[in-house]
């Protein structure tokens, strides 16, 4: 099974000069809760610029480029195959981003968390095919500076 995680303000921006554009310990927190001895997956920009190494998960790395190699983590360079060949595993991956991951992954999510950050912040990188009809909401807890959501898939109806 496929999922997201995400953080982003009311105008859906994630990112600003390839970092995040907030500094929120709570959020870092739930991230941390949600996705401890998961299997996550983010693209090259996002891994190389984490601010520190996530411990106690199992990262896959994207990148198109077959040359790069990075300690501890897995990587692959098709993130499409990836995605078809895990979409209808009982296992999840949680999807980390960047903006170019959760794009090309959207379709493929069966479910989200989501913090939706309450300030609007200076950003350069958007989740922009995120849509709310997309959604059922199944928890949500309040914080000061953000509302964190689960979410699931609605189902097409057929
Ligand atoms: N707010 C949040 O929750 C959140 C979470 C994560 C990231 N972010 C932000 O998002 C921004 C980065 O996003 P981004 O779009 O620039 O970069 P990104 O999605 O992190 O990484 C892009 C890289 O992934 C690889 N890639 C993309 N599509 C691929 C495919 N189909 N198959 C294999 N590899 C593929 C390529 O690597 P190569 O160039 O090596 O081929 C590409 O350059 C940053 O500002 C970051 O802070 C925000």
């Amino acid at each position: 099974m496929i999922s997201f995680s995400v953080a982003f303000d009311p105008n859906k921006g994630i990112g600003y000069k390839n970092v995040m554009p907030w500094h929120i310990k709570e959020e870092f927190k739930i991230f941390r809760r949600n996705t401890m001895f998961k299997n996550i997956v983010m693209g090259q920009t996002t891994y190389d610029n984490l601010p520190g190494k996530l411990k106690d998960r199992y990262i896959t790395v994207v990148s198109i480029n077959p040359e790069y190699k990075a300690e501890g983590v897995e990587v692959t360079n098709d993130l499409i195959a990836f995605l078809k060949e895990h979409e209808n595993d009982e296992t999840e991956y949680i999807i980390c981003g960047g903006a170019s991951i959760y794009r090309q992954a959207y379709p493929y999510a069966k479910k989200a968390y989501i913090s939706f950050i309450k300030k609007e912040y200076e950003v350069d990188t958007y989740f922009d095919v995120y849509d709310e009809n997309d959604w059922n909401v199944v928890a949500q807890e309040e914080y000061d500076e953000f509302i964190f959501r689960e979410l699931e898939r609605k189902q097409v109806a057929e």
